[in-house]
This record gives C-alpha cells, sequence and structure tokens, in this order.
C-alpha cells in the first residue's frame, strides 16, 4: 500500500465531474487500499478519487473513532437512492481544504447504492454522522466542496483563513 498526493483547493481536478468505473479489479482494489492508507495517514475519516487526483467515482470512509477497530466502507460508483426530509446541521472539513471548518446543512439519512470491494452491488442506508461523510463525499464526485455550500461571505472569510495559514506555513 501507498500514501497517495493529496491535491488540494483550488486545483481544478476538484472541480471536475468524475467518471464512473468500468470494473472492480485487481488494480481498482489496490488504489482503494492506497485510498484508505492515505485517508488514515491524514487522520481523515472520507477521500474522494479526486482528492488524489483520480478523475474516478470513488470514494473511501471510516468514521470509527481511534479507539475502536476500523471500519472501512469502500464506494465505487455510489449514488444517493433515497434521502430523508429531515436535515441536519453540522461541522465538516476536508482533507482538500486543510485545517478549516464550517456548518453544513446535509440530509439527515441517505440511502446509498455503490459496488463494495469485492464489485457487489451493496445498499447502505446512513445516518447520523455516517449521513453527512456520504454526502460529503459524493459532492466530490460531482466537483462540489463543502465550501461551495456555505454562504458566500463565510467562504471568503474560510478561504482568507487558509491563504493566511499557508502562508505562515511557507515561512516555517
Ligand atoms: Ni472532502
Amino acid at each position: 500500500m501507498a500514501v497517495l498526493k493529496l491535491y488540494e483547493y483550488p486545483h481544478p481536478i476538484l472541480k471536475k465531474k468524475a467518471q464512473k468505473v468500468e470494473k472492480v479489479d485487481d488494480e481498482m482494489r489496490k488504489f482503494l487500499d492506497d485510498m484508505l492508507e492515505t485517508m488514515y495517514a491524514d487522520a481523515g475519516v472520507g477521500l474522494a478519487a479526486p482528492q488524489v487526483g483520480v478523475s474516478q467515482r470513488v470514494v473511501v470512509i471510516d468514521i470509527a473513532h481511534d479507539d475502536e477497530e476500523p471500519n472501512p466502507y469502500y464506494m465505487v460508483n455510489p449514488e444517493i437512492i433515497w434521502k430523508s426530509e429531515e436535515k441536519v446541521c453540522g461541522e465538516e472539513g476536508c482533507l482538500s481544504v486543510p485545517d478549516q471548518r464550517a456548518e453544513v446543512e446535509r440530509f439527515a439519512a441517505v440511502k446509498v447504492k455503490y459496488l463494495d470491494y469485492d464489485g457487489k452491488e451493496q445498499e447502505l442506508l446512513a445516518e447520523g454522522f455516517l449521513a453527512i461523510a456520504v454526502q460529503h463525499e459524493l459532492d466530490h464526485l460531482d466537483g462540489i466542496l463543502y465550501i461551495d455550500r456555505i454562504s458566500r461571505l463565510k467562504r471568503q472569510m474560510l478561504l482568507k483563513k487558509l491563504e493566511k495559514m499557508r502562508k505562515e506555513k511557507a515561512h516555517q
């Protein structure tokens, strides 16, 4: 397994709509392993393929806490097939927008259909934080970042902070 290079805002690959995967073969499984390792290396709870420079419809998610057993979800060609009426607001961050967080409104629960690590079709009813993670990662496949879902004013403030942090890091 290998830790892959992370692509950060405003890299154009993050704005692109990702392509459907033809089949889940050994090469794809190796990519899924690498994505998971990359996500764990940065203490993330989700990662989408465009974030490692691959414009394909692939995400990995693991919301287990540090003191729990790992519980990874591998999702190839995921699709939301049901959304709850209820919405919730929660704080989100993203490995492609480092060290920033903001409140985002999401559906409280979603049902997602996808191909798993073995290429088998699966359906998952995601609720709570898992539902938020699924919606955040699937957005990446359509070129949408969570900062696209907050007000323009909040986004400008957040991006200013990001720029400031990057400058500070560059001077260290
Ligand atoms: Ni993200």
